[in-house]
């Protein structure tokens, strides 16, 4: 076993950091120039459009696998705090501010500011910015179908506006890191769910268990301490990772050993 100490500023970032109306993204202090957070931005393959190093990948993974580039366009990926402010600006005075609350975060409150948020649209002549069409059948049917499997969530969707605060947006996905696309997927649940309900699985005590073809994996939380550092400990010998969940805590996901049959 390893112990690792996790500051208080690790609570911000992280694949899983829940970012909506009630918390704001919380640009680390020791960010780069420049990037979201602590990892690099890469430049989506032949478009003006920056994600997440990791979420850029399993993004052209999956475009990859089912052809995607020629129909879905990237619209809208990493937006600075200044790019967010001017979105929200210029959609107040044209749309006024009842579509303006509905559709685009508060500047500081957009998923879009972390690096790891992406519109996307179907081709077409003219692709509106704000509202892609991004339509429930086809390749892009299929694009949100496959999503879960390589991290990504359809972040808005419909029927659950009063928990993530936005409207239906079926343009909008979110990574989050594998296994949590698949299992809020089985769960049924929004970020804002999930995050709250791996408080139930406390970190050394009781993991949510979950299986990745046979590989068992074990997601849990940690609350952070403070002021001090929230120590962790993990086996060593096996892969792992850790998020912020931007309120309070850490989730740590573990690759164990073995085969479940
Ligand atoms: N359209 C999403 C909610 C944003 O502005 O971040
Ligand atoms: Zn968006």
């Amino acid at each position: 076993m390893r112990a690792l100490k996790l500051s208080p500023e690790q609570v911000h970032s992280g694949s899983l950091i829940l970012v909506n109306r009630d918390y704001d993204y919380k640009e680390p202090s020791f960010a780069l120039n420049g990037n979201a957070g602590t990892e690099a931005l890469s430049l989506l393959d032949g478009h003006p459009v920056l994600l997440k190093r990791r979420a850029a990948v399993l993004f052209t993974g999956l475009m990859d696998e089912i052809g995607g580039w020629p129909q879905i366009v990237p619209v809208s990926g990493y937006r600075t705090l200044k790019e967010q402010t001017d979105i929200w600006n210029r959609s107040l005075a044209e749309y006024g501010q009842a579509f303006t609350k509905a559709y685009v975060a508060l500047p500081g409150h957009s998923e879009h500011q972390t690096g790891l948020a992406i519109d996307l649209g179907i081709k077409k002549k003219e692709i509106d910015f704000l509202r892609p069409d991004f339509p429930d059948s086809g390749i892009c049917r299929m694009f949100k179908k496959k999503a879960p499997q390589y991290g990504f969530i359809h972040r808005y969707p419909s029927g659950r506006e009063n928990i993530t605060g936005i409207n239906h947006e079926p343009w909008h996905f979110r990574y989050v890191g594998t296994p949590h696309g698949e299992i809020m997927e089985r769960e049924g649940l929004t970020l804002e769910e999930y995050i709250f309900f791996l408080r139930d699985f406390p970190h050394g005590k009781r993991p949510y268990l979950f299986t990745q073809g046979k590989r068992p994996i074990a997601v849990s939380w940690l609350k952070a301490r403070r002021n001090e550092g929230t120590w962790l400990s993990v086996d060593d010998g096996l892969p792992y990772s850790v998020s912020g969940d931007n309120v309070d805590g850490f989730i740590i996901t573990e690759w164990r050993d073995g085969y479940v049959s």
